[in-house]
């Protein structure tokens, strides 16, 4: 396997732009390629970025035998068919979060990356982070004993725009998928699978969730109590209750840099702009000829996906392209 891993990027709107950032703050990685709708996008993303190859096609770049890894940074409703065009060329995909937009998609990618043997992964960056790696070393070690509560909040206040992705329906818009999935992959990190889910949200007037309260029973007992808005701002911060004390994830929690363990504040910086993380596990991956990381793994992806299935179902929000399980 080369050492260099030869990256794609595919869709170049604002995450596009930060993992491209983020890639230039990694060794051995050489963005070689980028595939836009247009050409005129792919053509100011690669002078950007000094990009050698621009595509105006999403099939040139996942066809391009130059390319080893391709980064998927396109609206949730297309994470399936971009990733699957990928991977049927035989290229390691990383795909932006939320993975998919239902469960059913999820199946679906991670099947044809078993089928075709090659890597795949879910963009959730926070978990690579090195504050989010001593946490986990610290749970591992009993440092709060047993922890049996969680409670994490991601929201934000925008205006309500119906041409924005954040309130469209057919770009899969709402507070759960865009921010809420990461209070449910903490969760998940932490506990595991939920066994049980309650949850309320407001739907707002483009008929996406706005914002929403989900309590997750999990079983042994442990509670997560997530909130999620993209109409409210707040706290942003996450707490781990344990037997023997409290983690608390300083604000904004999803982009750790600061723990206070039992009361005691720990400074845990990173590197480059936090992407570069992701872009590196993707790398390890690829370079040892695995097809999904050990610490966002395809199981718990398809985890995750079912949880966020079951907390919209009790909303009755569907998106206008998903086909069910
Ligand atoms: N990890 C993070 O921190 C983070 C942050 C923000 C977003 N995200 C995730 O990344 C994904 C993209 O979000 P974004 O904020 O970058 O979105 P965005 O700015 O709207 O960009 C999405 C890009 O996807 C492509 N695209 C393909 N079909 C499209 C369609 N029908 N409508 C609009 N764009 C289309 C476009 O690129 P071309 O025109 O070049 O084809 C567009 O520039 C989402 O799934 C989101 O949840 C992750």
């Amino acid at each position: 396997m080369p050492e260099v891993i030869r990256w794609g990027i595919l869709g170049t709107g604002s995450i596009a732009k930060k993992f491209a950032q983020g890639l230039a703050d990694t060794t051995e990685a050489d963005l070689v390629a980028v595939g836009s709708r247009t050409k005129e996008k792919a053509d100011a993303f690669a002078d950007q970025f000094q990009i050698p190859i621009r595509y105006a096609s999403y099939q040139d770049l996942a066809t391009d035998p130059k390319v080893d890894l391709v980064y998927v940074a396109t609206p949730h409703p297309f994470h399936c068919e971009n990733t699957i065009l990928c991977l049927e060329n035989r290229k390691g995909v990383l795909c932006e979060k939320p993975f998919a937009l239902n469960h059913r998609e999820a199946k679906l990618m991670i099947k044809t990356a078993r089928e075709q043997n090659t890597f795949l992964m879910e963009a959730m960056w926070t978990r690579f982070m090195p504050a989010m790696v001593q946490l986990r070393q610290l749970l591992a070690k009993g440092v709060i004993g047993e922890v049996r509560m969680l409670t994490a909040d991601f929201g934000f206040r925008s205006e309500v725009n119906p041409e924005n992705r954040l309130f469209n329906l057919e770009l899969g818009g709402g507070a759960l998928l865009d921010v809420g999935v990461y209070t449910v992959s903490l969760s998940s990190m932490v506990f595991g699978q939920p066994s049980q889910i309650a949850t309320l949200a407001d739907i707002g007037q483009t008929g996406v969730d706005e914002q929403a309260g989900v309590l997750l029973l999990h079983n042994q007992g442990q509670i997560s109590i997530l909130n999620t808005a993209i109409r409210t701002n707040t706290p942003q911060e996450a707490m781990l209750m344990g037997t023997e004390g409290q983690i608390k994830i300083e604000s904004p929690w999803w982009i750790p840099t600061r723990i206070t363990v039992k009361g005691e504040m720990h400074d845990i910086p990173f590197e480059g702009n936090g992407y570069n993380y992701e872009a590196m596990e993707a790398m390890k991956c690829f370079r040892a000829g695995q097809i999904e990381s050990q610490i966002m793994p395809h199981q718990e992806t398809l985890s995750i996906m079912k949880s966020l299935d079951q907390i919209r179902q009790q909303w009755n929000l569907t998106y206008p392209s998903e086909q069910k399980d």
